[in-house]
């Protein structure tokens, strides 16, 4: 039986490029990049080859470039990081929609006294700006809204919000992890103050990433010791890890364009499949939304046994965020857009790569109708 994997939001595999590129620094460079020998100056090169790359890529500064293990420290250190360097009673606006790296941190601070706006989204799970502007108060000190949403794939107007956290004189981060690599982001040109990334996410290793600090900021370290990364984020550097996000970020920018045509393609096909099934419900917005990810509910169904059955026709999906599939409670992303529990919990994410072919997605258009009929068929909740 064939394996097709169409869970690329939750991780994708590691490029082939990637590891080679990543390979000497395991044994043979293993330098540290504070040590100032050979082996040493070897590790810290490799590493300024990889923040020149990376900062070029989203028009920003090499020193703005800070090394972390992924997107859930880049959120922390955004997040506690500012409101540590304030005092408390100050103010943060984001969304219902953000992922658990963002929320979590903000009901942290929020029980050491300081206050949070949570922003409601639209049915398809867009953030008005407007909505923005309205939540500032003089006691605000950052805006987080994500660019693209990990469930969803709904891309967020985060250029406009720039503008408009520029105007009030208001830091702005976004939450990028999922769609960096993606779609083109300029930091400058979008007023972006700051932007958490994964390397995993686009055929990276796990346990890098980065957090961009436009030049200026003040944020007070989460994790204090050695003083690596301008002392905003103590520990030895994964220079294997990051060397390796480097050549991901390499490849992403020469295909990005190839791939956004081709996962397009498929993209369409699949949802336009899929939407012939009686009572299945697209999610997400019908345009502003990342070219791989497909989204629906299909009532009647639990969307874990729908996971099951898929993954037993050898196809890799998801039910929502892979990091909160654990949990019973409905996503609080779908909610957000105004799903019923029930409805919510019907729901199937398909999140397309590099590798997926139209032969694949006959396939998959095959079982999908299948495996519902089938599970509707036993329901209970029919
Ligand atoms: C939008 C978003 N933010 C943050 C994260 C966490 O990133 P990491 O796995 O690198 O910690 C994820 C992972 O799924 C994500 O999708």
């Amino acid at each position: 039986m064939e394996k097709i994997y169409m869970d690329n939001a939750a991780t994708t595999p590691v490029d082939k490029e990637v590891a080679k590129a990543m390979q000497p620094y395991f044994s043979e460079k293993f330098g540290n990049a504070s040590s100032l020998h050979l082996w040493g100056r070897e590790a810290k090169m490799a590493l300024d080859i990889a923040r020149a790359k990376i900062a070029k890529f989203i028009g920003a500064k090499e020193e703005e470039i800070i090394f972390t293990s992924g997107g859930t420290e880049s959120n922390n250190l955004t997040i506690k990081g500012l409101a540590f360097s304030s005092p408390r009673g100050s103010h943060i606006i984001t969304s219902k929609i953000e992922h658990h790296a963002i929320t979590e941190p903000c009901e942290w601070l929020e029980k050491q006294g300081y206050k949070v706006t949570y922003l409601d989204v639209d049915q398809y799970g867009m953030v008005n700006p407007k909505d923005v502007e309205k939540a500032i108060t003089e006691k605000t000190i950052l805006v987080s809204i994500m660019h693209a949403n990990n469930e969803i794939g709904t891309i967020e107007p985060i250029a406009e919000i720039g503008k408009i956290c520029k105007k009030h004189n208001i830091l702005f981060h976004t939450d990028a992890v999922q769609s960096f690599g993606k779609v083109p982001i300029n930091v400058k040109k979008m007023n972006i103050d700051l932007l958490s990334t994964s390397a995993h996410k686009i055929y990276g290793p796990k346990g890098v990433g980065f957090l961009y600090i436009r030049k200026g900021i003040k944020l007070t370290p989460v994790a204090h010791g050695g003083g690596h990364e301008q002392g905003i984020r103590s520990g030895t550097e994964n220079v294997a890890g990051i060397v390796g996000f480097a050549k991901a970020v390499e490849l992403a920018k020469k295909r990005m364009l190839f791939d956004n045509l081709h996962l397009k393609k498929l993209q369409k096909k699949l949802i336009e499949g899929i939407s012939k099934i009686e009572n299945a419900k697209l999610n997400g917005h019908p345009t502003q939304r990342l070219a791989n990810n497909v989204h629906f509910s299909f009532s009647g169904i639990e969307g874990e046994s729908l996971v099951v059955l898929l993954d037993m026709a050898g196809i890799g999906a998801s039910t929502g965020s892979a990091c909160t599939t654990k949990s019973l409670k409905p996503s609080h992303v779908l909610t957000a857009c105004g799903l019923s529990a029930e409805i919510a919990h019907s729901s199937l994410r398909l999140t397309l790569g590099r590798e997926n072919t139209p032969e694949q997605i006959n396939y998959v258009l095959k079982k999908i109708p299948e495996v519902v009929a089938n599970l509707r068929k036993i329901s209970p909740l029919k």
